[in-house]
């Protein structure tokens, strides 16, 4: 199979772990006789120092001509007081507007090699698979009217029914491949557009009555993510809300450097990246945990390219680093040897290579 991919590093850590995600793409080319063709460009705050603006027009006809997106992060103290419309953000916000990535599927999965990384106890965690399913361009994000005076603030959090429905059918699409089981998260005691929500998942139900479907209030589900975890499947919820869930899901699975995300749209093409930020405390040092980038990639195998096979080896070559006793220093636990961001990739690549060996 032959593919282009357009690479987006962005800052921080960005940089770091996307690096190691391309290294392990090129080693599944190898193994499995694909051709990867990788096309960099830049976003964020670099595209903004280099050119003026956050997602330049060279960028998105980088990945207008791509089969998929694989970011890293953007971000950083060096723009933050930047006015909005020139914040790295504002370049991540916009390829995925521009693109329609409506779908934001972040999977949440304890590795049972890591299970006591988690703060949480072993016993609450053990079980946890879950899916959440993000709206990416709709919500608070997006909606107008959006602008801040000295003596005042205004953010819109609008969604149309169609907006909910496609995102709806999907999660409804993805439990049935799965546990069969879907809560939605909103705040329909408060907000007419969760009310608004929440009637629209009470009539797909209709059409998915093999799926367990239930409604919980945000607040709730937020307590509810670290008392009962493992009682989840697919989530789905708003924009602001599941930014918010991911990563106070992520420390079920002991750090923010493990968990991978896609944003896709009907038609599987899609832009992938870690959840996680551009971690301007760790940049530079060759500390970041480059799991969340690596699977990441596995997720744009299987989403975009529907190389499922590979997905899989990619997978597995990361969980065996952590069987094999190794970690990086996020995720830290007894026993297990901390290594760099680099060491730990060249790991997970000795490992497909193995795997590779021994097919
Ligand atoms: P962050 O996710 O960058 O970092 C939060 C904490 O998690 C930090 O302590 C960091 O060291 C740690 N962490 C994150 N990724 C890690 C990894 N791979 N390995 C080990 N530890 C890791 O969030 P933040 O500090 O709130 O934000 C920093 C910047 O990143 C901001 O400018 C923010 O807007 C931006 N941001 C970008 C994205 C994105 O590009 N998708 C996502 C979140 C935040
Ligand atoms: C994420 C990030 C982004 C978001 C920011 C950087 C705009 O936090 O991808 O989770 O809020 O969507
Ligand atoms: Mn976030």
């Amino acid at each position: 199979m032959k593919k282009t991919i357009a690479v987006l590093q962005g800052d921080g850590v960005g940089k770091e772990v996307t690096k190691s995600a391309v290294k392990v793409l090129e080693s599944i080319g190898k193994r499995f006789d694909h051709s990867f063709r990788i096309q960099s460009a830049l976003i964020g705050g670099e595209a903004i120092d280099q050119t003026g603006e956050p997602l330049p027009k060279e960028t998105l006809a980088v990945c207008e001509k791509s089969d998929a997106i694989l970011l890293g992060a953007v971000g950083g103290p060096k723009w933050d007081h930047n006015p909005s419309a020139l914040r790295p953000e504002k370049g991540l916000l916009a390829i995925r507007k521009h693109f329609g990535l409506f779908a934001n599927l972040r999977p949440v999965k304890a590795v049972p090699e890591m299970m006591d990384a988690s703060p949480l106890k072993e016993h609450l965690v053990k079980e946890v698979d879950m899916m959440i399913v993000r709206e990416l361009t709709g919500g608070l994000y997006f909606g107008e009217p959006k602008r801040k005076t000295a003596n005042g603030a205004v953010d819109t959090l609008t969604y149309s029914r169609k907006e909910i429905e496609r995102i709806v059918e999907k999660a409804f699409e993805l439990a049935r491949l799965r546990k069969g089981k879907v809560t939605s998260v909103d705040k329909a005691n408060v907000l007419e557009s969760s009310k608004l929500w929440r009637e629209v998942v009470e009539e797909k139900k209709s059409y998915y009555p093999d799926i367990e479907v239930e409604h919980i209030l945000v607040d709730a589900a937020a307590m509810k993510l670290i008392t009962q975890p493992s009682s989840f499947d697919v989530i789905v919820t708003e924009n602001l809300f599941g930014d918010i869930l991911s990563d106070e899901a992520s420390v079920i699975t002991g750090s923010l450097g493990m968990l991978p995300s896609s944003s896709i749209r009907e038609d599987g093409f899609g832009l992938y990246e870690p959840v996680h930020g551009s971690a301007p405390d760790i940049a530079g040092l060759n500390i970041a945990n480059p799991s969340a980038a690596i699977l990441s990639a596995a997720m744009m195998l299987k989403y975009s390219f529907g190389l499922e096979k590979e997905a899989a080896a990619v997978e597995e070559a990361v969980y065996s680093v952590y069987k094999d006793g190794y970690c990086t220093t996020d995720i830290q636990k007894t026993g297990h040897r901390v290594l760099s961001t680099t060491a730990f990739t060249d790991k997970v690549i000795e490992e497909l290579e193995r795997e590779f060996v021994s097919d």
